[in-house]
């Protein structure tokens, strides 16, 4: 682990500045009160078990509320739900099945308006066409979709049925896609025929047919129709295999009753990418998971039964899970769920959206704010969006800038913003402000969630007095936890729990400030943070060398004003190759094709060595310093010290 990382984040901190409290309406009639904390605090096994009474639908109540055999935790163990049923039947049980759970809008302007009970018919018909191509409680169904009502149906039909989806984002290429499958296993394919993006259709299938011919384990797949009449190309089905979603689905009987499972039921994997080439499957189970996301999204975005809310992240991220599909429907909310970019077909869409629509809750990354920024002001000003109550940030860290703006111009200086802090691993909110209680600081995402326990310790593992930086930890089970890496009980220990035993360590440095306030400061470990995807260096690294020219490489991530890292890559080419602008761009490429448009290297550099330690370690920090332009740090263990002076002499032409 690169713990020299450490130094370089914590000397980009900057302290804070304006402080924001709760206003008074807010204070009166938020969700979540002061004393939530008090409660948590006084005794969090039994806080989440009361939360776990209140927020869910049990068929079998629990009488066990924590096992915890570190790292293997167990949460309520002997009760028995349905997540599905949480998340729709119980709402149209309650009358609620006339409330809209999704206001759908595709890129091209189509609309579809999607009520609770509307939801619960096409579940069930989902489960059963799963059930008719022999799927069963236990196996793995792989979803590979762009985002249409479809893929919180898909996954909700799975719930239903005790069978554990792996969602795969939509921008991954067919080898990301193979490896995901067969990891898990998957028995079925549930994809699309494409999608739009851009102001074009592309193409999904012909990706997820090729993933499939490595592929073994898939018996069958379900293909959504989305391309529109009008739009040209036709998509080729393989007989016995393949099914058209609108041929399958619709003939299925309505009824699929939810059967009762085990709160740890694997609920789904989510791949991630960690510190080496392989991804790992992180596993989340049914109970713990569900009353992480309802009650994170009851507390944090504050959600009332009238409103509207609208998290524009991708079900394919973590984020769609927990906060567009799991939480939301658990708390019976309506949403706004969008197809296609910011951008298109003009950079106020988002805004055009919530004024039609009256949003009262968004939530975004840094990313886009920062993208929005550099648009102007005149797109928003463009429309009244007078209806946003609340305003959430997650995925990196948001520059106090990006918050002023976000508050000032989306939010008429009057909504609270939550900066959220999870992952992928943490399964929901772990660090936020709480908008009826917290006194914000742009830029910090303030205090550990109500039983939450975080810490922030030094390289021994001591816990570092406020006003210290360090690493994140995380010192309790908490519900919502990993239950592990599929198929690598080792690799899960190791990497969480090895590094300070006892605790949970994230791969975040953080600072506290004297108030006792979280300052989130970056990975410490090898894994990048691009538009808020993670993208591990060693990936990236791997498929360099994949390309037959290339010897050696080296990644880095280097500061960027948009996208907060950018990937900044060091090759070596194989003797006799010549370093020209057109391989660059074939072996960016290459990288795309091999991880996706996003791990696409913005700045590439062909260099005849790289700096490494006498025991032939790639000195990384000394490439941070060179793609940073700025002074080198320590070079005591550098073996040949010429390296880095030929490497920078060099630095010309490497930006895309
Ligand atoms: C990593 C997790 C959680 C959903 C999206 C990303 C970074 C996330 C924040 C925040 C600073 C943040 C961390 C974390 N991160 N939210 N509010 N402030 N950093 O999920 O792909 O699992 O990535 O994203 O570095 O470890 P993920």
């Amino acid at each position: 682990m690169a713990e020299e990382q450490r130094g370089d984040a914590i000397e980009t901190f900057q302290a804070a500045g304006e402080t924001f409290p709760p206003d008074a309406a807010t204070v009166a009639a938020a969700n979540a009160q002061a004393e939530i904390y008090a409660r948590a605090a006084a005794d969090p096994v039994a806080f989440w078990a009361a939360e776990a009474r209140e927020r869910l639908t049990w068929r079998k109540p629990f009488t066990k509320t924590l096992e915890w055999e570190l790292p293997f935790a167990r949460w309520f163990d002997d009760g028995e739900l349905n997540v599905a049923e949480n998340c729709v039947d119980r709402h149209v049980a309650a009358g609620r099945g006339e409330k809209v759970a999704f206001h759908w809008i595709g890129e091209p302007g189509d609309r579809r308006t999607i009520t609770y009970a509307e939801l619960l018919v096409e579940v069930q018909r989902t489960a059963n066409a799963l059930k008719g191509l022999g799927v069963t409680r236990g196996d793995r169904v792989a979803i590979y979709m762009p985002m249409v009502p479809e893929v919180a149906i898909a996954m909700l039909a799975c719930a239903r049925i005790g069978a554990a989806h792996s969602v795969v984002f939509s921008g991954f290429p067919a080898s990301a896609l193979a490896d995901r499958i067969n990891d898990a296993e998957a028995k079925v394919l549930i994809t699309a025929d494409g999608g739009y993006r851009k102001g074009s259709f592309f193409e999904l299938k012909p990706i997820a047919d090729e993933a499939m011919k490595s592929s073994p384990s898939i018996t069958g797949s379900i293909v959504y129709r989305r391309r529109q009449p009008g739009t040209p190309g036709e998509t080729a089905m393989q007989q016995g295999r393949d099914h058209w979603w609108q041929d399958l689905v619709p003939q299925q009987s309505t009824d699929c009753p939810a059967e009762a499972m085990p709160a740890e039921q694997l609920l789904f994997l989510l791949y991630t990418s960690g510190t080496t080439a392989k991804p790992k499957g992180i596993m989340h189970t049914s109970a713990g998971y569900l009353l992480g996301a309802a009650l994170t999204h009851h507390a944090v975005f504050d959600i009332k039964p009238d409103d509207v809310y609208w998290c524009a992240a991708d079900v394919g991220w973590i984020t769609g899970h927990t906060y567009i599909v799991y939480g939301p429907l658990a708390n019976g909310a309506t949403q706004v769920m969008y197809e296609g970019t910011p951008d298109t077909p003009s950079w106020d869409r988002w805004w055009s959206i919530i004024e039609e629509l009256k949003v009262n809750i968004l939530y975004c990354a840094p990313t886009a704010i920062r993208a929005f920024m550099r648009q102007g002001e005149e797109h928003p000003r463009k429309h009244d969006l007078s209806s946003l109550r609340l305003l959430g940030s997650v995925g990196e860290p948001i520059n106090p800038e990006a918050w002023l703006w976000y508050r000032s111009v989306i939010g008429g200086g009057r909504t609270p913003i939550v900066d959220t802090w999870w992952q992928t691993e943490t399964g929901s909110i772990a660090i936020s402000p709480l908008p009826g209680v917290t006194t914000t600081k742009p830029g910090s995402a303030t205090f550990a969630m109500p039983g939450i326990a975080a810490d922030v310790v030094d390289a021994s593992g001591k816990s570092v007095p406020l006003g210290g930086g360090g690493f994140l930890t995380l010192t309790q089970p908490w519900p919502s936890m990993l239950r592990g890496i599929w198929g690598d009980p080792a690799r899960f220990k190791e990497t969480y729990w090895s590094r300070f035993p006892g605790s949970y360590f994230a791969g975040d440095g953080a600072r506290r400030d004297e108030e006792g306030y979280f300052w989130l400061l970056g990975r410490v470990d090898d894994v990048m943070n691009v538009s808020a995807h993670r993208i591990s260096t060693i990936e990236v690294e791997s498929a360099l060398v994949d390309h037959h020219n290339v010897a050696e490489a080296a990644v880095v991530g280097k500061n960027d004003p948009l996208t907060g890292q950018a990937i900044f890559a060091f090759v070596i080419l194989k003797k006799g190759v010549e370093a020209t602008d057109e391989f660059a761009h074939e072996l960016r490429g290459h990288v795309a094709k091999q991880i996706g448009a996003i791990a696409r290297p913005k700045f590439l550099l062909f260099v005849p060595d790289l700096p490494k330690t006498r025991s032939g370690k790639i000195m990384r920090r000394l490439l941070r310093d060179i793609a940073e332009g700025r002074a080198l740090g320590d070079v005591t263990t550098l073996a040949d010290g010429g390296v880095v002076d030929t490497i920078r002499s060099n630095t010309g032409a490497a930006e895309e």
